[in-house]
């Protein structure tokens, strides 16, 4: 699978501070030798103070495309030209796509999440859904299922009630839904969990090192419930592990990053990348 760069091969990447740990190459590079693609997708270190110079070089240089990752995703948005609606709406774009030097951005984090629902069956319109957390990640969340017609409810930590609650505000004046904050509390999840359809945990709560820490209480699971834990390392938290326990249904974070992945290549390329081969590369590095 070695890939020669030459003259006439097309350039991709992403940004963040830190992005050393980025898994993106690997996905995207594996799928472009898979589909024949003479692109490369590189990792660019960029510091929040040379933010516009990086994206005016972008443009400059031609680069085809870029992911873009913390903590820019909301910073990049007045730099570049135009936004696709959803992510106007959500905020934060996490994929630019530079067509003839106009830069448009997109959020394939929230597609990505609705994308790897779909691939398991669920569609969210009508359920009950219980968000845990109220940061970036619980705003995509939010939108995209309020939008589809979810009836959310979203729970943070005591000292975060503030967040939850102005982040309900903000998704019931885009989408028109009526979401629900409420405060992350044992009682308050054994309460909702028991009418939820699914729960989602956009914290980092379980995430390695601290793999043995759950945002829930496993006794609060039961079958009927699907569980989505953002989470991706380890692949299997101990959410997962405990709503697996209880034959919950799950769907692991690894889902939401290889689709946000397969929906920014399409977006560059134009391209159905190989979904299989870049799960497997990610799975890799795990
Ligand atoms: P991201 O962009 O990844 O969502 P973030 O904006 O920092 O990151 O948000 C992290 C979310 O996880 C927040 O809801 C945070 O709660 P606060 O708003 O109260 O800070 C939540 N979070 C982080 N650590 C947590 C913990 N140990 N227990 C519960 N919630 C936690």
């Amino acid at each position: 699978m070695t890939q020669r760069i030459s003259g006439k091969t097309t350039i991709c990447g992403i940004i963040g501070d830190p992005v050393e740990h980025t898994m993106s190459p690997a996905m995207h590079n594996a799928a472009f030798a898979e589909t024949g693609l003479d692109w490369v997708y590189a990792a660019f270190h960029v510091k929040p103070d040379e933010l516009k110079a990086a994206i005016e070089g972008m443009r400059a240089l031609g680069i085809a495309g870029f992911n873009v990752t913390i903590p820019h995703k909301i910073h990049v948005i007045p730099l570049i030209d135009r936004l696709d609606p959803p992510a106007e709406k959500i905020g934060a774009v996490n994929t630019v796509v530079n067509r003839g030097g106009i830069l448009t951005g997109y959020n394939t984090d929230a597609s990505g999440f609705l994308r790897a629902m779909a691939e398991r069956g669920i569609d969210p319109a009508g359920k009950n859904v219980v968000i845990i957390g109220a940061g970036g990640a619980a705003r995509a969340v939010s939108f995209v299922l309020s939008e589809s017609r979810a009836n959310i409810t979203i729970m943070n930590r005591a000292s975060g009630m503030e967040r939850a609650v102005t982040l309900a505000e903000a998704v019931a004046k885009s989408t028109g839904g009526n979401p629900g904050a409420l405060e992350l509390s044992e009682a308050n999840l054994k309460q909702v969990l028991k009418k939820a359809d699914i729960l989602v945990n956009t914290t980092s709560v379980g995430m390695s090192p601290d793999c043995e820490q759950s945002p829930v209480p496993g006794e609060y699971l039961r079958p009927g419930l699907a569980v989505y834990d953002i989470v991706y390392n380890p692949v299997r938290t101990k959410l997962i592990r405990e709503a697996e326990a209880v034959g919950a249904g799950t769907i692991s974070g690894i889902d939401m990053l290889v689709w946000q992945g397969i929906l920014a290549f399409e977006l560059w390329t134009g391209v159905k990348p190989p979904a299989e081969t870049m799960k497997r590369e990610v799975m890799k590095l795990l």
